[in-house]
């Protein structure tokens, strides 16, 4: 069969499908395409829908099956299980966008969505209520992807994504969250994405020895650019997963480190095996604290780098204001060294101090004269 005739031939059936489903007219602020994956179902897009509180979706939208649906600049208020009856139980992808009078989502909203794997909530106005229930009836769906980036979340209730285990994305950038509790992503094995950048986070974890993403074994990419912490948290720590940390436009000046705790010396960046991106750029490092990087061993002095990964780390760290004194002279000896050069890329490290070096490459600036005498050993921070 040549492929123009297969195509007709697949149109024919689209169209048919869609015929025997519909009954009344398609509203017209809405578009109707086929489901490329599905010849049984459509992708619906609706723009400007009036859709007063009580009104059914499927009233406006017709009895056609529909995988994916997407409502932008609509007045809706409110997501409840009766906006989506007889529509649910087939929706792959939900996406409701930019309509700015959406404040709530009921506790029951999602209860026949067996099927969701994909859902897009941003730029609405929507907050979540303390006991966290809005996503409690997605928990048997093979959800994989949350968008609630852009509404007004400012708290995440630790109960808020209990049960969606499927999830491996989670996007709750530009909200208003200032606290990470300890167990908010606990049970999320699946998650590989998580963006929290453009929040007023200080702290990650309820507690300076908090773990928030102790479960997040499969974690690939942190990002917590654009917050408010000032130091970097040994919670974040045990992502061995992690390729990518973003924790650049902080006002980070240090990293904290647990001392006298099993492990030893739990530093801030040491289990993370896997980590090609370190992005410390814009923040209010003067120094870079070499021993972030080591693995807890007897002795303070031994190169033995935590960070085993074979291809290197590129850490960038512009915008930061180092001060190259000879107290620099630890961090400057090893950008100069085999293991620097082997397993760390450092970008646009520029001095900020003192004055005759501003502004020149951290590791252009000559400090051999601040090598110890010979016999004495530098000490790392
Ligand atoms: C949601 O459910 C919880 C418990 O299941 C209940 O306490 C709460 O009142 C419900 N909220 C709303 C808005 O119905
Ligand atoms: C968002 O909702 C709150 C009430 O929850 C309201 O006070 C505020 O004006 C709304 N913002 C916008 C941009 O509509
Ligand atoms: C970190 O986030 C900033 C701001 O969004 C972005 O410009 C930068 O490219 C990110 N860095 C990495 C390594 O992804
Ligand atoms: C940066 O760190 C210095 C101390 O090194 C402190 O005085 C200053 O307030 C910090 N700035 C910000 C924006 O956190």
């Amino acid at each position: 069969m040549s492929i123009t005739m297969k195509c007709s031939l697949l149109l024919l059936v689209i169209v048919c499908t869609l015929l025997s489903h519909t009954t009344g007219k398609p509203n017209p602020k809405c578009t109707y395409k086929p489901d490329g994956d599905n010849q049984l179902s459509i992708d619906v897009t609706c723009k400007n829908l009036d859709l007063p509180r009580g009104v059914q979706l499927r009233e406006v939208l017709g009895e056609v099956d529909i995988a994916h649906l997407t409502v932008t600049h609509s007045n809706i208020q409110l997501l409840s299980a009766d906006l989506f009856t007889k529509l649910a139980t087939t929706l792959e992808t939900l996406t409701v966008r930019h309509c700015a009078d959406l404040t709530t989502i009921e506790n029951n909203t999602f209860v026949e969505f067996g099927a969701l794997k994909s859902l897009d909530l941003s730029k609405n106005n929507i907050s979540i209520t303390l006991d966290g229930e809005e996503f409690r009836s997605l928990k048997n769906s093979p959800l994989e992807s949350i968008d609630l980036s852009g509404n007004a979340i400012s708290l995440l209730p630790s109960q808020m994504f209990r049960g969606l285990n499927a999830l491996e994305n989670i996007d709750l950038s530009n909200s208003k969250i200032s606290q990470i509790q300890d167990t908010v992503f606990d049970h999320l094995i699946n998650l590989k994405s998580l963006d929290l950048s453009h929040n007023q986070i200080a702290q990650v974890g309820t507690n300076v020895n908090g773990f928030p993403f102790s479960w997040n074994q499969r974690l690939q990419l942190l990002d917590l650019s654009y917050n408010k912490m000032a130091a970097v948290q040994v919670g974040i720590s045990i992502q061995q997963s992690l390729t990518t940390l973003n924790l650049s436009h902080n006002e980070i000046s240090s990293f904290n480190r647990k001392p006298f705790t099993v492990p030893p010396m739990l530093q801030a960046l040491q289990f993370m095996d896997n980590l090609k991106d370190l992005d410390l750029s814009h923040n209010n490092l003067t120094d870079l604290p070499l021993d972030i990087f080591y693995q807890p061993v007897n002795t303070l002095f031994v190169k033995d780098f935590g960070i085993s990964s074979t291809s290197k780390v590129a850490v960038n760290l512009a915008g930061n204001p180092l001060h190259c004194d000879c107290g620099f002279y630890t961090f400057w000896e090893f950008l100069q060294s085999a293991e620097c050069r082997l397993k760390f890329s450092f970008k646009n490290g520029v001095c900020d101090q003192p004055m005759g070096v501003k502004g020149v490459k951290a590791a252009a600036v000559d400090m051999t004269h601040c090598a110890p005498k010979t016999g004495q050993s530098v000490k790392v921070n």
